[in-house]
């Protein structure tokens, strides 16, 4: 089986991740082209001893298009280019697998979604929910077991840092500068502090749960001002500031909120520290499904992108293994 021809757009705090772990395999993996708006900028990884060859970067994001490949990764973020390129990617039967949540809650979707749809899908976004933590696919298999009753999370690492920065009296512009040099913040920073990027978290959650079709009411509140003195106070009284996203259904309508919550120390949610998410999901058959782990960084994003990536390579060995199989003559 020749590698899957691979071209990754984006090496920033995601791609480079991303490239550290395609290029441990070369047996499964070619990577092609890399595609940067910078080519000045040094792209190393000291703690992994690893420097990206000069000669595979570009500035062309239509390489995804245009270069000979089977599967393209996308990690440059927003919605343009990255939907027109994931789209015409799509149209030329690429597999994607994505990180975008921005995109995959846009109105791209619209056209992105029966990519997305189907046994071997071609587009792939897990990543785009939790990081490392499994919570759309955990969602989408609930869903068809016995359904979704009700989901509360923990969706935002950069806010659940900085609240829990704040709680120790740092400050808030300290603490979001830190979350930013952490890579867990967006490029603008803005869509995690206003319940933003947990908000377009919620949609697809809500989406997986709850279907297409339903109607969804949101209303999002983010943790801009917020002070040091009001988490530490909350802490005192043995309580915890937490940014939860949350969504039911009722009477056909859906409804998500993201909100501040002071939580008690024995609900699930309020033990997230640091970047940290973590999620509650209650099923139609009353069972309890709680997930946590790392929620944001290089590394957890990266291992989830690989996830889709790998379980992309499965479903076509599948395939090209069904494709072989010479159907059985018969003797009468
Ligand atoms: P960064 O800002 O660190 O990296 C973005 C990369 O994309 C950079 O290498 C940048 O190039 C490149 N880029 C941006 N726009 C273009 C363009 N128009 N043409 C070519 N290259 C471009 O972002 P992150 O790695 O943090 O995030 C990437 C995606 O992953 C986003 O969708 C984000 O929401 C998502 N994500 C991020 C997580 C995180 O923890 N950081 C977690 C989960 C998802 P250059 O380096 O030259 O500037
Ligand atoms: N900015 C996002 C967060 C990255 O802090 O949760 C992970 O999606």
């Amino acid at each position: 089986i020749q590698p899957l021809r691979v071209v990754l757009l984006g090496l920033g705090t995601v791609g480079l991740g991303v490239y550290a772990h395609l290029i441990r395999r070369p047996d499964l993996f070619e990577v092609v082209r890399v595609v940067v708006r910078d080519l000045d900028k040094p792209r190393r990884i000291d703690e992994a001893n690893l420097e990206v060859p000069k000669a595979l970067l570009s500035t062309d994001a239509w390489a995804a298009v245009t270069e000979p490949a089977d599967l393209v990764i996308e990690t440059i973020g927003g919605l343009e280019p990255a939907g027109e390129i994931v789209h015409a990617a799509l149209l030329r039967g690429r597999a994607v697998v994505t990180a975008n949540k921005a995109l995959i809650a846009s109105r791209w979707w619209e056209k992105l979604s029966r990519f997305a749809a189907g046994k071997q899908p071609l587009l792939k976004f897990g990543a785009a929910v939790g990081g490392a933590v499994p919570v759309l696919e955990t969602i989408n298999a609930l869903a068809r077991q016995s359904g979704v009753v009700q989901v509360r999370a923990i969706l935002n690492g950069t806010c659940n840092f900085i609240l829990d920065a704040l709680e120790q009296r740092i400050d808030f512009d300290t603490a979001v500068a830190s979350a930013q040099a952490n890579g867990f913040a967006e490029a603008d920073p803005h869509d995690d502090l206003v319940g933003l990027d947990a908000a377009r978290k919620l949609e697809l959650i809500a989406r997986a749960a709850f279907g297409e079709a339903s109607h969804f009411e949101l209303n999002v509140r983010g943790i801009v001002g917020v002070t040091a003195s009001q988490a530490a106070l909350v802490r005192e009284e043995g309580l915890s500031l937490k940014l939860v996203g949350s969504c039911e259904r009722s009477e056909g309508h859906v409804r998500g909120v993201v909100k501040l919550h002071e939580l008690a120390e024995s609900d699930f949610l309020a033990g997230a520290r640091a970047e940290q998410n973590r999620a509650e999901i209650v099923a139609g058959n009353g069972q309890v499904v709680r997930l946590a782990g790392k929620g944001a960084g290089r590394w957890p994003t990266a291992l989830s992108i690989l996830g889709d990536v790998h379980e992309y390579l499965r479903g076509r060995r599948i395939t090209n293994q069904d494709e072989q199989v010479q159907p059985a003559v018969v003797n009468a």
